[in-house]
């Protein structure tokens, strides 16, 4: 594949399709995101707005490492503060299904006011070949996918959705981000789900939860650094083990499993050798920096039958 040529192929699509009307373009600090954002600049310049939605579900640090990236590449990122509405959202739901429902009805509803305002009629969105072929098997809702499974954009939330990389699968997507000039940082960066940390709290999501299951996502993905691992992060259970406290009291805490997967595409997956040691100081910073968390588990299965997600 010619990576170059795809990439001029698309841009021209994106200005043929929006002629002199304006785009907005959903960056989550991912890699499909991040290739898609830039695909949609160079197309339309200023003409395309770039907003970054913080719905308290990201990474550590997650806002303001966007924002500052993308600067460097002249590119200016709005931050949304609407994490009181997604907690809102999610409230009280511990079905997996009902809870990705609810994230991309919010996703899509604070999107759409931004559209609207912003006077734009078409949304930018990184949706990649994975996320269509899992959603349409019925595997599980992925947040970006909306027309194929007969949601019209259109009807629902008042735009119509650009994907330029829909057909593409993970490795091809990094190829593009390189062609295009993205930092290294960016282009082979970790996959994060559209729902971010939602994904990775098992039963009700609450801001105390998710900063519990963010700690340890940030543990996991240090100690793995050194490994070709294709993602890493932690899980907060939704069960409780019993514990006991360096001074003996009984503590009926949490429970956190580490997945690290190899992959190419994300389609399989399998559980990565890690060592020994690696497991231990995982397991130590975890318990460590997290109080609340009583029992750390190592999640050996591969994808399938599991999922990589846990939701
Ligand atoms: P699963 O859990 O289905 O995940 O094995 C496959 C890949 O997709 C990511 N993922 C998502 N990405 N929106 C996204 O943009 C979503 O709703 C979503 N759910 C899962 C997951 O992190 C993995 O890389």
């Amino acid at each position: 594949m010619d990576y170059r040529q795809f990439a001029r192929a698309q841009i021209a699509h994106i200005r043929r399709t929006i002629g002199q009307g304006r785009a907005v373009s959903a960056l989550s600090g991912g890699v499909d995101s991040a290739v898609t954002t830039v695909l949609g600049h160079k197309a339309l310049g200023n003409r395309l707005k770039v907003f970054f939605i913080d719905d308290g579900l990201m990474r550590q640090g997650e806002p303001e490492t966007v924002k500052r990236t993308f600067a460097k590449l002249g590119i200016r990122v709005t931050i949304i503060h609407a994490a009181k509405t997604f907690f809102a959202a999610l409230k009280g739901l511990t079905d997996p299904e009902e809870k990705r429902k609810a994230f991309r009805d919010t996703f899509y509803k604070v999107f759409g006011k931004m559209v609207r305002q912003s006077g734009a009629h078409f949304l930018l969105q990184g949706t990649i070949a994975a996320d269509i072929v899992e959603t349409k098997k019925g595997v599980k809702t992925q947040h970006n996918v909306l027309d194929q499974i007969g949601i019209s954009a259109k009807r629902g939330y008042g735009f119509v959705t650009i994907e330029p990389l829909k057909t593409l699968y993970k490795p091809d997507v990094r190829r593009v981000g390189r062609v295009l000039g993205l930092p290294k940082s960016i282009y082979t960066r970790m996959p994060f789900p559209g729902p971010g940390l939602s994904c990775r709290v098992l039963g009700e999501v609450t801001p105390e939860r998710v900063e519990v299951v963010r700690r340890a996502c940030k543990i996991v993905e240090e100690e793995t650094e050194k490994f070709k691992r294709f993602q890493a992060f932690g899980v907060l259970l939704a069960d409780r083990a019993t514990g006991v406290t360096k001074n003996g009291r009984r503590l009926f805490g949490d429970i956190v499993a580490v997945r690290c997967v190899d992959s190419e595409n994300a389609i399989t997956a399998a559980p990565t050798r890690l060592t020994w040691p690696v497991f231990e100081r995982i397991q130590q910073r975890i318990v460590k920096e997290v109080p609340s968390v009583t029992k750390v588990v190592y999640d050996l299965t591969p994808k399938p039958p599991s999922t990589i997600e846990y939701i």
